[in-house]
């Protein structure tokens, strides 16, 4: 059955280069893509540039230009970076179109017609001299708590405080330097605690993976708040129908882009029809791929929306983590807050798609570029590994047999093998688990060419004898290579080109990997692609290197700063985070009621080298008499917290409903107090 599916990756901020954080995104979607059509699948990839905002409003005015002239050349360039990076969506818009303004006004309407739209005066820091309110990340100050000064309206750099802009000291407007006062203003508001119950069906219904179903529920455990989706003016955007001073906030009118730029796409003239994708009820898919720091617009707001609106859900949002370089967070000092155009001028486009594919494996971890690695897999897999099949075996058949190949497979029991595989490829495939593929085509290759060690046939080509042999050892190792170059035409769409040139066959579709290619003249043989060299990725890093770049600089997502501070932010913490934890075995060496706390504990730890007193919410799991002698494994570097009992100074680890909590050491692991935990 013919599948319908429309994609799209997450659309890129109109205020910076693509980088290798954006490409990651859009070449795991472009290969999924690419997957789907060599199936015979129907998919429309569709994206667009994020327009609006404050942020494009200063930024023009900055560059001297119109909003429509700075986002009209950033567009234009966006969609060329991705194009040099085979990256083939069909339709590259803007959130900036009449299409766009069309649906964000259609859908205003139908969420105020059915009253889940309201309005409610909020108190905000105003800039007097520009006129303007100040999102959270435009208004610096003193920190309420540890009184740092510079610090912005939502968190604090130095103490890790989250507040609210009102709170900071000697606040100023980083617009006009300007001291902003509290004023009030009119807000619409979308009643998204409406729709908890339909979101908690929806996210436990496969349409997100499990990791990212957990963190919702937390989201949803706790209780959603309204949504803010009006912004005052001045603002670059679209006005809210019925105000002349109100626009739609960035994040409202940005999913529906998707829409905007698929309509647009219908009107370019096919057979597509948008109903057809859009309304309930159908058998289309729409799959949007996006990042960690994006999951609750894309799978609290934009579902409750679509359902609000009388629009389907999406089928499935697939959610990456951040690109990280050597371990660490992207940096423009470091020279690894790589862009696009600058990755082009030094490096071929396939390696790092290949590099990508061999990290995605479908979940929300980190991806790392290690640069020793990059070079590594690509030279000894790809080019060492794969390609080398064709080299070393291409040119027999070329020069020995005029280009062709035999007309029976010599080694059907190792010839099946490579078709078998497919099944579990294209799952892989699928899932979007690409690190999978990556390794399975690889143990493929070893085999192939164990296979030609096995029987030289640079040797076997020398006797007179064994002409024959030649022919069907070689035929059989171009015939491994080319099933191989259909399980990795995602990936390499471009290379994989250039072999079917050499072979001399039409494009590859996934189902040719069944059938071997027989009593087929091939082409003489061209190199497909070169080795990477480490010294040309040094001064890819070279060139990436911004010398100015501060700290605030340092910032792997140049996100909207406005999104920004209205973004729960990053769910997932770092490994570097969940490094500055330090674990430590302890034994509790007493266990006591707290007078007046029915849930606490009162545990008094040998950490080995000092005793220290916790107070921990285990009381209903435990009896103190049962836990005095356990090991148990504690937090051992939070700092003490005051209580109404004392100060307690560390955290016991459990986990469990309750009841029934779980200590993690058994008392005869043979662990001493006082160990680090890792
Ligand atoms: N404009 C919004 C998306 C609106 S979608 C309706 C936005 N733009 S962005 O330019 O900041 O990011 C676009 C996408 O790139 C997001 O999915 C984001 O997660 C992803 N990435 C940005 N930096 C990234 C890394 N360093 N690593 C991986 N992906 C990153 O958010
Ligand atoms: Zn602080």
């Amino acid at each position: 059955m013919t599948r319908r599916i429309l994609v799209t990756s997450a659309l890129p901020n109109a205020n910076g280069a693509i980088h290798i954080g954006h490409l990651l995104e859009h070449i795991q979607t472009d290969i999924w893509v690419r997957f789907q059509r060599m199936r015979g699948h129907q998919v429309s990839y569709v994206c667009a540039d994020d327009t609006h905002g404050t942020a494009t409003m200063l930024k023009a005015e900055e560059e001297g230009v119109t909003p429509e002239q700075l986002i009209e050349k950033i567009r234009v360039e966006h969609a060329e970076d991705f194009r040099h990076f085979l990256v083939e969506h069909d339709n590259y818009y803007s959130t900036h179109s009449e299409e766009n303004r069309h649906f964000a006004e259609l859908i205003f309407n139908r969420l105020k017609d059915r009253s889940l739209i309201f309005t409610r005066e909020v108190q905000q820091l105003y800039d007097p001299e520009r006129k303007m309110f100040l999102a959270d990340r435009f208004v610096k100050g003193e920190c309420p708590r540890c009184k740092t000064p510079d610090q912005y309206g939502d968190n604090c750099e130095a103490c890790g405080a989250t507040y609210d802009a009102t709170d900071l000291g000697n606040p100023r407007s980083l617009i006009s330097g300007a001291t902003p006062a509290l004023s009030k203003s009119e807000h619409y508001f979308f009643d998204l605690p409406q729709y908890t119950n339909m979101l908690k069906d929806w996210t436990t219904s496969g349409a997100v993976s499990a990791q990212v179903a957990n963190k919702l529920a937390e989201w949803l455990d706790s209780g959603l708040k309204p949504w803010d989706i009006s912004r005052d003016a001045p603002y670059f955007g679209f006005l809210i129908p019925g105000t002349t001073d109100k626009y739609f906030y960035v994040w409202m009118d940005a999913p529906i882009g998707y829409m905007a730029s698929f309509q647009n796409l219908v009107d370019q003239g096919n057979t597509l029809s948008f109903d057809d994708y859009w309304l309930p009820e159908n058998s289309s898919e729409v799959h949007h791929f996006i990042g960690k720091d994006i999951i609750n617009f894309h799978a609290l707001f934009w579902p409750a929306v679509l359902d609000g609106a009388g629009f389907r859900k999406p089928t499935r949002i697939h959610t990456h983590g951040f690109v990280t370089v050597e371990g660490r967070k992207m940096s423009k000092s470091r020279g690894t807050a790589i862009n696009a155009s600058t990755y082009l001028a030094h490096l071929e486009p396939e390696y790092l798609r290949y590099y990508y594919a061999t990290k995605l494996n479908g979940s929300v971890d980190d991806i790392d570029i290690n640069l020793d690695d990059f070079v590594q897999r690509v030279n000894s897999d790809l080019v060492g590994k794969i390609v080398n099949i064709a080299s070393r075996c291409s040119g027999f058949i070329n020069k020995q047999f005029d280009g062709l190949l035999a007309d029976r497979v010599d080694d059907p029991e190792l010839w099946d093998r490579f078709v078998v595989a497919e099944g579990e490829l294209a799952g892989y495939y699928e899932a979007g688990e690409t690190s999978k593929v990556v390794r399975e085509v690889s143990a493929l290759a070893d085999l192939a060419n164990q296979y030609i060690a096995r029987h030289e046939p640079w040797k076997l080509v020398k006797q007179e004898d064994q002409r024959e042999r030649v022919q069907l050892v070689c035929s059989q190792a171009v015939n491994m290579f080319r099933a191989l170059l259909v399980y990795l035409k995602p990936v390499l769409p471009k290379m994989v080109q250039a072999a079917e040139k050499l072979l001399n066959i039409e494009p590859l579709r996934w189902e040719d990997a069944a059938a071997p290619l027989l009593s087929h003249k091939i082409n003489r043989y061209e190199s497909l692609i070169t080795r990477l060299d480490r010294k040309t990725v040094d001064q890819l890093i070279e060139a990436s290197k911004v010398p100015d770049a501060g700290a605030s600089a340092e910032s792997s997502n140049e996100a909207d700063p406005e999104v920004a501070a209205n973004a729960t932010q990053n769910p997932f913490i770092s490994i570097d985070d969940f490094n500055k934890v330090e674990l430590k075995v302890a034994q509790i060496v007493n266990a006591e009621l707290v007078e007046g706390a029915d849930k606490l504990l009162a545990l008094t730890l040998d950490l080995g080298d000092q005793q220290r007193q916790v107070f921990s919410g285990i009381r209903e799991a435990y009896d103190p008499a049962d836990l005095v002698g356990k090991l148990t494994v504690v937090v051992s570097n939070l700092a003490p917290r005051k209580m109404r009992f004392g100060v307690s100074e560390g955290m016991v680890l459990a986990a469990g409903p309750g009841g029934k909590d779980i200590f993690l050491i058994a008392p005869d692991t043979g662990a001493q107090p006082g160990m680090i935990v890792r």
